[in-house]
This record gives structure tokens, C-alpha cells and sequence, in this order.
């Protein structure tokens, strides 16, 4: 049997996914329940119903998942699986389903890093992308600017100090009265606003020229919305939206432009949720232009939380010899 087929197990937040991808790049089945529409009803993610959630619906994602490939479990070479970093309620649900399936099955089990995960997703559609190269890894819970020196092995260069990137979409979204998650809902409605009508800060670290901080473009906004309130403004909604995502894709561009020159970088690759918000794409493809270097973003479908992106790295990390024993655990602040 030439071809390797990889499990892959991802439960690291609000989505119970499962796929199963051969030879690191074809994506045979990609299963993803979604629990979005219980976590709007709290405006954010609740960690105890995502873990009952997951419990709900794991072996039934993970079936389907091999009856979409049309395989079965003995068909399988590894099981991989999102052990960190997240909600740890959550994660286990996932690492505890795969390192059941390895034991019964007798198959190599192999834990995957979520972010690492996000990056493979890249490797996907882009059959050509190989490292080294550099990543940006935008998502609800991180924001980094890292060298992807191999397949397994990273460099960090940047990282924000306190918010994500996505993080502060979703607060500036509940803020404007949008709804979770809000970062699809905010690049929807800036396109009707002017990215221009207000002047939001766009933050620089002392001493760390590629990292990001997002906290303070997010007070800012919430400063100028209670600024109206008080002189009975009325918002515009668009422009807020619009001048807030500016605001947040110019810093997240300049960062990454910068660290690949420095770097000698001529690839960048963009991960994570936000990496399928179209302003960030536009100005990253208008400043990778400008300075020659190629840009790589996976469809949105690959872009948020799945189980293909785990299953991919998974490959690579199963062909380089790595193994977890079945006393793999939940990593939740797990560092690259
Ligand atoms: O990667 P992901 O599914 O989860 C984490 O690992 O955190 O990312 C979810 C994040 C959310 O904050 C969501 O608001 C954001 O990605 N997001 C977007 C867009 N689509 C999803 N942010 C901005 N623009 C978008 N189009
Ligand atoms: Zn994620």
C-alpha cells in the first residue's frame, strides 16, 4: 500500500470536526460540526456546552468523516489529533475519542499543535507551497508571525501581547451590536463604510518590531462609541466596522511585509480565521505584489477551525517519526 491515510481529530474549540486526508495534501472527507448557533445565544463561546456538545456529537462527526472518504478504520495509517493549545473541556473530547480509536484499532496516534494546524491548512490547495516560508497565523485565539523552517519545525517571530486578532473583531462586532462571530459579520458590513472616516490607533510594541498588540484599537472604539453616546451622535455602523478593520489589517500586513524582507522571506502564507477576511487579503495581496514575494491563503473553509488542517500536519509529523503514547493529554496553553 503506497498511499498513507490520516484520521484527523480537531475539538480544540466550537467546532467537532473529523476528516481524512491521503498523503498529507488530498483531502478525501472534511466533516465540521459547527455549534456556532448555541454560543450566539451567549455572545461567545461557553467552554462547558462546548465540551458536552463535543461529547454529543464526536463519534458521529468521526463516522461520517470515513464513510464520506469511503474507508474504513482499518484503511487508516495515524490518527491525529488537536491536543493544544484551547478549551481544555473541549480538547479532551478529542484526544480522548482518538486515543480510544488508536487502542482499539491498534493504530499510531499522533498529537497535533492547533496553530501548526492552521498553518498546514496552506499545504492544501497550494501543492507547490513547501517550507520554508513565512506565516502569518491570524485566528480568535492567536495572532504570531511565524518561520516555518519544516514541516515540523518553527520559528516564532512575533506574537500580540494581549488580544487576538480575531478576538478583537468579535468585541468590536458585540460592541456595534453584530453578534458572534463577529468577524465575518464586520468585513461584510465595512464594505459599505469608509476605512477612512475615523482614525483608529494602530499599535507598536517598544522594542518588538513584529509584534502586535489589539487591545488598544479595541478600546478606542469602545471610547468613541460611548463618545457619541454621551453628545447623541448617531453611530455609523459602517464606518466604525470599516475604519476598526483598516485599522487592524494595516498593522497585520506592515508586521509581516517587514519580517519577510528582513528575513529574506519571498513566500508568505496567512492562517487562521481572519485569514479569510477580504480586506486583509486585498492589502496583503497589493503589498506581496509590491515587494515580490508570493502569498498563500487557504479557502475560508480551510481558513477556520477543521480537522483536514490537523490531519495534514499530522502526515507530516507521523512520516518524520513522531508518535504520541496513549498517555497523550490536553496541552490548553500549549506553545509552539
Ligand atoms: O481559526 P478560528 O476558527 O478559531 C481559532 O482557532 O481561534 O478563528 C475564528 C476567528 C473568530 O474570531 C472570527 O471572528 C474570525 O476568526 N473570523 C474573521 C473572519 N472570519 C472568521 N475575522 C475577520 N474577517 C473574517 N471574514
Ligand atoms: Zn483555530
Amino acid at each position: 500500500k503506497d498511499d498513507i491515510l490520516i484520521l484527523g481529530i480537531e475539538s480544540s474549540c466550537d467546532e467537532t470536526a473529523a476528516a481524512v486526508v491521503k498523503n498529507g495534501r488530498e483531502v478525501l472527507s472534511n466533516v465540521i460540526s459547527s455549534q456556532i448557533a448555541i454560543h450566539t445565544l451567549y455572545g461567545g463561546v461557553v467552554p462547558e456546552i462546548a465540551s458536552r456538545k463535543h461529547i454529543e456529537k464526536i463519534n458521529q462527526v468521526i463516522e461520517q468523516a470515513l464513510e464520506d472518504a469511503n474507508v474504513t478504520l482499518d484503511d487508516i495509517d495515524a490518527i491525529s489529533v488537536t491536543y493544544g493549545p484551547g478549551l481544555v473541556g473541549a480538547l479532551l473530547v478529542g484526544v480522548g475519542a482518538a486515543k480510544a480509536i488508536a487502542y482499539a484499532a491498534k493504530k499510531p496516534l499522533v498529537g497535533v499543535h492547533h496553530i501548526e494546524g492552521h498553518i498546514a491548512a496552506n499545504y492544501i490547495e497550494h501543492k507547490d507551497l513547501e517550507p520554508p516560508f513565512l506565516c502569518l497565523v491570524v485566528s480568535g485565539g492567536h495572532t504570531h508571525l511565524v518561520r516555518v523552517l519544516e514541516y515540523g519545525k518553527f520559528e516564532i517571530i512575533g506574537c500580540t501581547h494581549d488580544d487576538a486578532a480575531g478576538e478583537a473583531f468579535d468585541k468590536v462586532a458585540r460592541a456595534i451590536g453584530l453578534g458572534y462571530p463577529g468577524g465575518p459579520k464586520i468585513d461584510k458590513l465595512a464594505k459599505e463604510g469608509n476605512p477612512h472616516a475615523i482614525e483608529f490607533p494602530r499599535a507598536k510594541i517598544d522594542g518588538s518590531k513584529y509584534d502586535f498588540s489589539f487591545s488598544g484599537v479595541k478600546s478606542a472604539v469602545l471610547n468613541y462609541l460611548n463618545g457619541c453616546e454621551m453628545k447623541n451622535i448617531e453611530v455609523n455602523r459602517a464606518d466604525v466596522a470599516a475604519s476598526f478593520q483598516q485599522a487592524v489589517v494595516d498593522v497585520l500586513v506592515e508586521r509581516a511585509i517587514d519580517a519577510a524582507k528582513r528575513l529574506g522571506e519571498d513566500k508568505i502564507a496567512v492562517a487562521g480565521g481572519v485569514a479569510s477576511n477580504s480586506a486583509l487579503r486585498a492589502a496583503m495581496k497589493n503589498g506581496c505584489e509590491k515587494n515580490n514575494i508570493t502569498l498563500y491563503y487557504p479557502s475560508p473553509v480551510f481558513c477556520t477551525d477543521n480537522a483536514a488542517m490537523i490531519a495534514v500536519q499530522g502526515y507530516y509529523e507521523y512520516m518524520a517519526g513522531t508518535r504520541s503514547g496513549l498517555d497523550l493529554n490536553a496541552v490548553p496553553n500549549l506553545k509552539i
